[in-house]
C-alpha cells in the first residue's frame, strides 16, 4: 500500500472542514498506523488509560496557555457541534420565564434563535444587520434590562463579517460562538461567561466542540437536564461521562502543539492579517471583482467577494481549480465566492490567489 502522504497539494481555501497544518497530517497518519509508544494504533486504546488521560492533559493545557483561560473557567471537549450549544446554552443558563439577548450577524446566529425559540426560551435579537443582507457588524445594541446572556457570533463564517472585539454589553454576561476564529487571533476570555467553537476549522477536525465556561455558571440550570447537555456533569468528569471524541481530541493536541511552535494566537493574528491584506488588496484593486462587507467589519478569516460581471463567476471558479485554488463557491445561501483563510492556510497560497483575481480580471477587463 502507498504511503497516505501524497506530496502534491492543492491551495484548500474550504470554509470547513478546512486546511490542517500538514505536519500535523503527516504525524496523524503514522500515529494512526502505529503510534511508536503503543506499538499500535493511537485509536485502538481505551480512553481510561494514563497515555489517554495525558493527552487530554495536554491538549487542555496547551489550549490554555494559548488563550489565557483564566482557573476559574472550566474546558471542555464535546460533542454534538457548536449547533448542539445552541441548545445547551439557553438549556443552561437561561432561567425558566428569563430572557436573553442575541446579535443577529447572519446564519448562525438565526439558528441560535431558531433553537432557543424550539425550547421555548425567550431569546431576543437586541441587534441586527439583517435590513443591509448581513454585510456590516451591528454597533447599536438595545439589551433587555434582566437579560441572562447576550449571544453573539465572533466571526460569521458565511457572510465574512468579523467583530473585531467582544461587543460592549456592559455587566451582561457574553456568550461567543467562535467556531471560526477562534485562536486566529488572541481573546479576552474572562470578559465572557461562555465560549463555544467547533474544531473543525482552526482547532482541528469535525466531531469535536469546545466550551470554556465560568465554573459558577456550570450549575445554574434550573430545570432537570439530560445528563449530557447539562454542563456540570459533563466538567466534573472531565469530558469523559462517556467516551470522547478520542480522534478528533487527538488531532487537535496535535494542532494546539503546532500553534504553540508557531508563536501562539499574537503570531496568528500578524499572519492572518497579513494574508487578509493581500486578498482584500486584490479584490479591492481588480476591477472585475468587489468585496460583500463593509470596509470595517471584513472577517480575517472568510473573505467573500463576487464579479462585477456574474455571468463569469463560473469561469473563474472552474479555472482557479484548474490551478490549484479550490473551494472557493460561496455559501449556497449567499452566492459569490469565498476563500477560508484559517490559520493553517499559508501566506503563499493567499498570495497565489490574490495574483489569479489580478490576472484573470486583467483578461477580462
Ligand atoms: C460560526 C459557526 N457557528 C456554528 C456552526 C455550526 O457548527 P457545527 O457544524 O459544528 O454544528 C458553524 C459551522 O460552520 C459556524 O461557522
Amino acid at each position: 500500500m502507498e504511503s497516505p502522504v501524497i506530496e502534491h497539494r492543492i491551495h484548500n481555501f474550504s470554509s470547513g472542514p478546512s486546511i490542517l497544518p500538514q505536519e500535523v497530517l503527516e504525524r496523524a497518519a503514522r500515529d494512526l498506523v502505529i503510534h511508536p509508544e503503543l506499538g499500535h494504533s493511537v485509536m485502538e486504546l481505551s480512553h481510561r488509560t494514563p497515555f489517554w488521560e495525558a493527552a487530554m492533559e495536554r491538549a487542555e493545557a496547551d489550549l490554555r496557555e494559548l488563550l489565557g483561560v483564566p482557573d476559574d473557567y472550566a474546558v471542555l471537549f464535546l460533542q454534538g457541534g457548536a449547533t448542539l450549544q445552541f441548545a445547551m446554552v439557553p438549556l443552561n443558563l437561561m432561567p425558566e420565564g428569563g430572557v436573553a439577548d442575541l446579535i443577529n450577524t447572519g446564519r448562525w446566529s438565526q439558528k441560535a434563535l431558531a433553537e432557543a425559540k424550539k425550547l421555548g426560551r425567550d431569546l431576543r435579537v437586541a441587534a441586527t444587520s439583517e435590513p443591509t443582507g448581513f454585510d456590516r457588524i451591528p454597533t447599536q445594541l438595545d439589551l433587555a434590562a434582566d437579560s441572562a446572556y447576550v449571544h453573539y457570533v465572533s466571526n460569521n463564517t458565511i457572510h465574512g463579517t468579523e467583530f473585531t472585539a467582544p461587543p460592549d454589553v456592559g455587566d451582561a454576561l457574553l456568550v461567543c460562538d467562535a467556531s471560526s476564529n477562534i485562536l486566529s487571533r488572541p481573546m479576552d476570555v474572562a470578559r465572557h461567561g461562555l465560549i463555544f467553537a467547533g474544531a473543525q476549522k482552526n482547532l482541528g477536525p469535525a466531531g469535536l466542540t469546545l466550551v470554556i465556561a465560568r465554573r459558577e455558571l456550570l450549575d445554574r440550570a434550573t430545570w432537570s437536564l439530560p445528563t449530557m447537555l447539562h454542563y456540570k456533569p459533563l466538567a466534573k468528569a472531565g469530558s469523559m461521562l462517556n467516551t470522547p471524541p478520542v480522534w478528533a481530541i487527538y488531532i487537535t493536541g496535535l494542532v494546539l502543539d503546532w500553534l504553540k511552535r508557531q508563536g501562539g494566537a499574537e503570531a496568528m493574528e500578524r499572519r492572518n492579517a497579513e494574508k487578509a491584506a493581500i486578498l482584500y488588496g486584490a479584490i479591492d484593486d481588480a476591477p472585475l471583482f468587489e468585496g460583500c462587507t463593509a470596509p470595517d467589519s471584513r472577517s480575517r478569516m472568510n473573505v467573500t467577494f463576487r464579479l462585477t460581471r456574474d455571468e463569469l463567476t463560473s469561469a473563474f471558479l472552474a479555472e482557479a481549480a484548474s490551478h490549484d485554488l479550490k473551494y472557493l463557491k460561496g455559501h449556497r445561501s449567499v452566492g459569490g465566492c469565498r476563500a477560508a483563510l484559517y490559520n493553517a492556510m499559508p501566506v503563499e497560497s493567499v498570495q497565489r490567489l490574490a495574483d489569479f483575481i489580478r490576472d484573470f480580471s486583467d483578461r477580462h477587463a
